[in-house]
């Protein structure tokens, strides 16, 4: 042992006696068993970690700079943008960051979908992350409103006054939420608390609870086998090989693949053609004039699809509420799917023809609801006097919730395989 190694055993004696940490490393790390076989998609847990660490660095410098009040927002980004030295490289990150990550978890939710993920002792871990994932929502939602753009105001207005449609409270709901009776400065203060302490606190802790829960029972396999069934004689998984170095590694490799397509995106189209960061944006809020349209973020658009195929007002009637009610359900809906998933097998590879078009259709459809959410209602024209694009989105809501709702049935009679006996590889 040279004098190097000493002082590294030494120093790591003197934290174990105070502080388990190579007993937590060797039971979170370097003997914590999962799947060889593990693919692309189980990269889409760590990038999503890679991200929020770049979305909470980036966060902190923007708040060294950026003014909340309602004179200054605006002007105060445009500031960080031009004037701050690598301002605009750590806004841009931060836009696009946020875009980044809502692409990685649908990619991550659908993952799940794939491989039955959150069957039978996985559902809390499901449940875990579906609230993780309203808290991202409501994260960037108030985070939108900090720009203090034209989209970033009126999209606040329209999504804070649909509270207005709650019986009895719904006024009172919407003042307390903005804090005066439109969206003003106060609204901006208290959106800007939540946005730089309050979510991210409730984040970091709901992913402390994602993580302790999945080592808690385990990743799944592309095959759809539990590697904690089929173990040697001193009880290590046959099928799985320890989270360090090798998934570790793996996982490394995913992240470093991700950073570079980030930097693609910040060094060469930080708005993406209107998307991460919308024109109407670039003009500061004016609460006396909105823009032609208000379209919401990206990754909102399906659900605000699914608002918009309802009318507002029927036979005379204000029935604004069910549209809301549709719209939460659209996204509730989600936390039933270890119940509602019926599959005798766990995995896609060994799920019936039925289940994978389903499947299919679902995301194609989920797709062309988000290109419908972004865009007016009148872009088609219309027919017997009802917009094409608003036919459309009820269909679209229609396919939306058959997916979920008669998945009990087509998942049970579907016809499946017979999942591997041990995972295995294509060379
Ligand atoms: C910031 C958000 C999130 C982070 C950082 C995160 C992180 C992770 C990580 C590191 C893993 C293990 C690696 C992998 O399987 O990809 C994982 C697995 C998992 N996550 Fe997340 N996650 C997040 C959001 C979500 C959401 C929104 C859901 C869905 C409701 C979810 C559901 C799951 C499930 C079911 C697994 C187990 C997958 C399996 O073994 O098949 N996660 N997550």
């Amino acid at each position: 042992m040279n004098k190097f190694d000493k002082y590294y055993h030494n120093c790591l004696e003197w934290f174990d006696a105070r502080f388990p940490i190579t007993k937590m490393f060797r039971e979170q790390m370097s003997e914590y068993y999962a799947g060889k076989s593990l693919n692309w998609w189980y990269l889409t847990g760590s990038m999503a970690i890679a991200l929020i660490i770049i979305l909470f660095a980036s966060g902190i410098i923007l708040a060294m700079h950026y003014i909340p009040t309602e004179e200054e927002a605006f002007l105060s980004i445009e500031y960080i943008r031009r004037e701050v030295p690598l301002g605009y490289l750590i806004q841009y990150s931060h836009a696009v960051g946020a875009s980044l990550l809502f692409i990685i978890i649908y990619l991550h939710i659908f993952r799940a979908i794939l491989y039955g993920s959150y069957r039978g002792k996985r559902n809390l871990l499901w449940i875990g992350g579906m609230i993780l994932f309203f808290t991202l929502m409501g994260e960037s939602f108030v985070g939108y409103l900090l720009p203090w753009g034209q989209l970033s105001y009126w999209g606040a207005q329209v999504i804070t006054s649909m509270a207005e449609t709650i019986p009895f409270f719904g006024d009172s709901i919407v003042t307390l939420i903005r804090g005066d009776y439109a969206v003003s400065g106060a609204t901006l203060n208290r959106f800007y608390s939540l946005h730089i302490i309050g979510i991210p606190l409730v984040i970091l802790i709901l992913i402390a609870f994602h993580l302790i829960s999945l080592h808690e029972v385990g990743s799944t396999t592309p095959e759809g086998l539990e590697i904690n069934e089929n173990v040697d004689e001193n009880g290590v998984p046959k099928d799985g090989v320890p989270f360090f170095p090798y998934h570790v590694v793996k996982d490394l490799w995913g992240i470093s693949l991700l950073f570079t397509i980030f930097l693609i995106i910040v060094f060469f189209a930080p708005e993406m053609f209107g998307l991460f960061m919308e024109a109407p944006n670039f003009t500061p809020a004016n609460p006396a004039s909105g823009p032609d349209h208000v379209f919401p973020l990206w990754y909102f658009a399906a659900y605000f699809s699914v608002l918009r195929s309802f009318p507002g007002i029927f036979l005379g009637i204000d029935i604004r509420l069910i549209g809301v009610i549709f719209m939460g359900l659209s996204q509730i809906v989600f936390i039933l799917l270890p119940w509602l998933d019926r599959r005798p097998v766990l995995s896609i590879r060994s799920s019936g023809p039925i289940f994978k078009i389903a499947v299919i259709v679902f995301a194609i459809n989920f797709i062309f609801m988000t290109y419908l959410g972004i865009n007016p209602t009148n872009f088609w024209g219309s027919v017997w006097g009802i917009e094409t694009a608003v036919i459309a989105a009820r269909i679209g809501t229609l396919v939306y919730f058959a997916f979920f709702l008669l998945m009990p049935w087509y998942s049970k009679y579907d016809k499946t395989k017979l999942p591997p006996p041990r995972v295995v590889y294509k060379k």
